[in-house]
């Protein structure tokens, strides 16, 4: 069955020393249960908070990957060198990266493939900004998202791949999505992803939901049938608030 996913994004907060006391307390605080805990760290927090983990169900992500192999690209960080620090998952397509720095589905496309090709789990994000919920086209524009970035993927490949649907309009802004309408995109998701690979790749794919999210609310997002764990940018800051959300399943 999929696995139960709680994902830390850290964004770019916490220097060095802030990240690896937060990781410190998170690998002390969690439990060995069946629900994956995930930092994403700032790339260069990666190897030390390596060195904080201890626990088996917690695991470390990069938040970013480059899309080239290697060589003179100055300021890129490749996906051979996030496996070398211990990393085992790289978050994709985040909505900051695809507005901020523009990139577009055949550029997540590429760097989903090369994760894949490094033995890293890509964190494949999609989402739709208010403008595009109002006018009623988030799911065309998630599907869209989902089929350009990840559908010439084999079975075999896709079946390794975590989603995260995050509602733009969610993030970091206190407004989560409700349960209903998480429900109803993850449920959606998983249904275009059976027409395409079949029922039990689709059964299997662990689709985390992302904005918002907080101990709160978490344990209503999650009790979804669709919603199999968290994306958690703000509150993953905090030890308490993190561990509040793992807690929530
Ligand atoms: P938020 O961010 O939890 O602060 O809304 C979620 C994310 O961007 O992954």
């Amino acid at each position: 069955m999929r696995k139960k996913i709680v994902a830390g994004n850290w964004k770019m907060n916490k220097t060095l020393q802030e990240g690896v006391e937060l990781a410190k307390t998170v690998n002390r605080q969690v439990e060995d249960t069946d629900v994956v805990v995930i930092l994403c760290t700032p790339f260069i927090h990666l190897a030390e908070v390596s060195k904080a983990i201890t626990k088996d169900s917690l695991f470390l992500g990069a938040q970013n990957c480059a899309s080239e192999t290697s060589g003179a690209f100055t300021g890129e960080v490749s996906v051979d060198m996030i496996k070398s620090t211990g990393a085992e998952y790289v978050i994709i397509g985040h909505s900051e990266r695809r507005s901020y720095y523009h990139e577009d589905d055949a550029l997540l496309n590429k760097k989903t493939k090369l994760a894949l090709a490094a033995g890293l789990t890509p964190i494949f994000c999609c989402g739709e900004v208010l403008a595009e919920r109002q006018s009623g086209k988030h799911m065309q524009v998630v599907k869209s998202q989902i089929e350009n970035g990840l559908f010439d993927l084999s079975a075999e490949d896709f079946g390794k791949v975590v989603l995260a649907y995050e509602p733009v309009w969610a993030i970091g802004t206190g407004v989560n999505a409700t349960a209903d309408q998480a429900q109803e995109m993850h449920k959606a998701i998983r249904d275009l992803v059976s027409e395409k690979y079949g029922t039990r790749v689709a059964e299997n794919t662990s689709i985390l939901y992302g904005g918002s999210c907080k101990p709160s609310n978490a344990k209503e997002l999650f009790s979804n049938p669709d919603v199999d764990g968290g994306l958690i940018g703000g509150a993953s800051l905090s030890a308490a608030d993190f561990m509040g959300i793992v807690s929530a399943f």
